[in-house]
């Protein structure tokens, strides 16, 4: 069967693997910090695609004649689709589209005209659930694999003087081999839901550029790495603190450690500083926290202080924009943890937007991010590891010069099995071989024959997640004092999560479940509890916002999970939101909530 049979498409159930060669990945990415970029948001021309007919067919490759010239029928017609924003999720842009999950045909144009002599254009996508394929003037591209983290893919040799045709194909159906796998806890939201934009770069670039204190505290270090092998020396500047070094540059990489003290940066006093980059004409410009955070004995220690994690996990949802974010959005989220009293967030259960963190740092929260190794991935799938491998490269990456960012989570209630350990050992390690300034956590499960806080995966992370629901999931508190009369972690343990579904509205008194007065009294009996087991070093109340999740269908919940301290309208409170506040309050604390006074 030759390929100019115009049946050929019918037939040829491999029709994927030609795009799936060319995956960008953390080694492609490019920092945009600083850099001046062409957006490329706006509206595009949306068609869902259920059977990836525009793969089989090549829909990308199609001229753009109208119907009347057309030799041949089509199948597809770019005008044809719907005008979409871009970012944004299909889901909840048309009620026909809410459950869709397949394949999907984003199509816009732009126009580019040339610039200096070997200049290179990357195109920058900020995330799309959960593959993307992309392509330029009907030449592929690439593509990227992984739903919540950014990718770039280099335009320059398909690029042409004027009107250009940007087309991304991005996929979301849920498979056991991906990461996440099908299972999930929160919706399966599809599209180019983050920023794409365009960026001009000389021949010659600067990949990746950070800047950190050393454990010691007592010096900068510098990392710069280049689009290329290449041999020079690259400027690292400070001006505020008059610090300018020359970072030598061999095979396109450096590193130097520069003495400096400068002002650090904490919750209570977010200090931020200006950062230069400077290789030849390419200049990267970043605003940089310095702090030190390590863990000793079972405390976690913020410039050598202990702080004890007062905090509230949060997932990306929206009622009106799904998985899409804003600064409003996230500025408001940080307005809601302040009024409960928290210096903490874990952004479950995936990277959250690169804008997260950046408004964190600002404002003096300290974040737990995490890639989505969520429930039951499939452990022993080389191919598995390297995506969950990728997405964490990537995230660290992105994130790598926030001060806010002082976990990196990977993985959440992941049964122990031989093939799973492996996996999070390989996790845990590449996020050490990356970024050893951060501390490495997990949520994980409990040894439930002892009852104790024991996981074989615990040895190799510097903070036990412990995701627990005494008083819910389990009726009886009194497993919760039996597990922590049980357990000795010896390191830091955070409650990475623990909280009740309440319907906004529904009360009663006693145990009853799913109502206001439930969750209070729920968050009452946890803490009687936690805030007297010295070795627990923080909370992490699970969670912020109510959510959609299609798994939860009853009358209460109705497609949502309700242990939000807020409904999902993200504006009233819940009687468990005072109780919280009220005993995150109660915690004695020191300066900077330091060692907390055990009670
Ligand atoms: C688990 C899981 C969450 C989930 C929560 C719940 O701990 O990590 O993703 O939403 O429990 O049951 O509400």
């Amino acid at each position: 069967m030759t390929v100019d049979d115009p049946f050929h498409h019918l037939h040829d159930e491999d029709y994927a693997r030609a795009f799936l060669r060319d995956m960008a990945r953390a080694e492609t990415l490019v920092t945009l910090a600083g850099r001046e970029t062409t957006s490329l948001d706006g509206e595009w021309r949306f068609t869902l695609d259920l059977f990836d007919e525009g793969l089989r067919q090549r829909w990308f490759a199609l001229d753009e004649d109208p119907p009347s010239q057309w030799a041949t029928p089509r199948d597809y017609e770019i005008e044809a689709g719907d005008l979409v924003p871009v970012p944004s999720c299909w889901n909840v842009l048309k009620p026909e589209w809410t459950h869709f999950e397949g394949g999907a045909w984003y199509t816009r144009w732009f126009d580019w005209h040339p610039g200096q002599p070997g200049e290179r254009v990357m195109l920058h996508f900020g995330a799309a659930n959960y593959v993307a394929l992309v392509f330029l003037n009907g030449t592929p591209l690439g593509g990227h694999e992984g739903g919540s983290t950014p990718f770039c893919l280099e335009a320059t040799a398909h690029l042409k003087p004027g009107r250009n045709r940007l087309q991304v194909y991005v996929e979301n159906r849920r498979r056991a081999d991906r990461v996440p796998m099908h299972h999930i806890d929160w919706f399966n939201y599809g599209g180019l839901y983050r920023e794409v934009a365009l960026v001009r770069l000389p021949a010659v670039f600067i990949r990746k550029a950070s800047a950190a204190l050393t454990t010691e505290g007592t010096a900068i270090r510098f990392a710069i790495e280049l689009s290329d092998r290449v041999d020079g020396e690259a400027i690292v500047e400070i001006a505020e603190l008059g610090l300018r070094a020359s970072l030598p540059v061999t095979a396109g990489r450096g590193e130097l450690n520069v003495p400096a003290s400068p002002a650090r940066w904490s919750p209570s006093s977010p200090r931020l500083h200006a950062v230069r980059f400077i290789f030849d004409r390419d200049i990267v410009t970043e605003r940089i926290g310095f702090r030190t955070v390590e863990t000793r004995g079972t405390a976690i220690l913020l410039n050598g202080e202990p702080i004890w994690l007062k905090g509230v996990c949060v997932h990306e949802d929206d009622l009106e924009l799904g998985k899409v974010t804003s600064d409003a959005d996230i500025r408001r989220r940080f307005r809601h943890a302040r009024e409960l009293g928290c210096n903490f967030l874990r952004l479950a259960h995936y990277p959250h937007h690169e804008r997260v963190a950046m408004i964190a740092d600002e404002e003096g929260l300290l974040l737990w991010a995490e890639v989505p190794v969520y429930w039951a991935i499939d452990f022993a799938n080389p191919s598995t590891l390297a995506d969950a491998s990728n997405q964490l490269s990537e995230l660290i990456l992105r994130d790598i010069n926030r001060a806010s960012v002082i976990l990196w989570g990977v993985g959440n209630e992941n049964a122990d099995t031989d093939a799973r350990l492996a996996f999070m050992v390989e996790l845990a390690r590449t996020a050490k071989r990356l970024d050893p300034s951060r501390l490495t956590a997990a949520a994980c499960l409990i040894n439930r024959e002892r009852f104790a806080i024991e996981d074989r995966l615990a040895e190799y992370l510097d903070v036990i997640g412990l995701n627990e629901y005494f008083g819910w999931y389990e009726p009886d508190f009194s497993g919760l004092d039996r597990l922590l009369a049980n357990s000795r972690p010896g390191k830091p343990v955070i409650i990475s999560e623990t909280g009740a579904d309440a319907s906004p509205g529904h009360r009663g008194s006693g145990r009853v479940l799913f109502t206001e007065d439930w969750q209070a009294e729920f968050y009452r009996e946890q803490f009687r509890r936690i805030s007297a087991t010295p070795y627990i070093a923080g909370l992490a109340a699970w969670l912020l916002y109510d959510f959609r999740t299609e798994r939860r269908q009853t009358g209460f919940q109705r497609g949502f999970n309700r242990k939000g301290l807020l409904a999902e309208d993200k504006t009233t409170r819940k009687l468990g939101f005072f109780t919280l506040a009220q005993l995150f309050a109660t915690l004695d604390m020191g300066a900077e909530d330091g060692d907390r006074q055990r009670s």
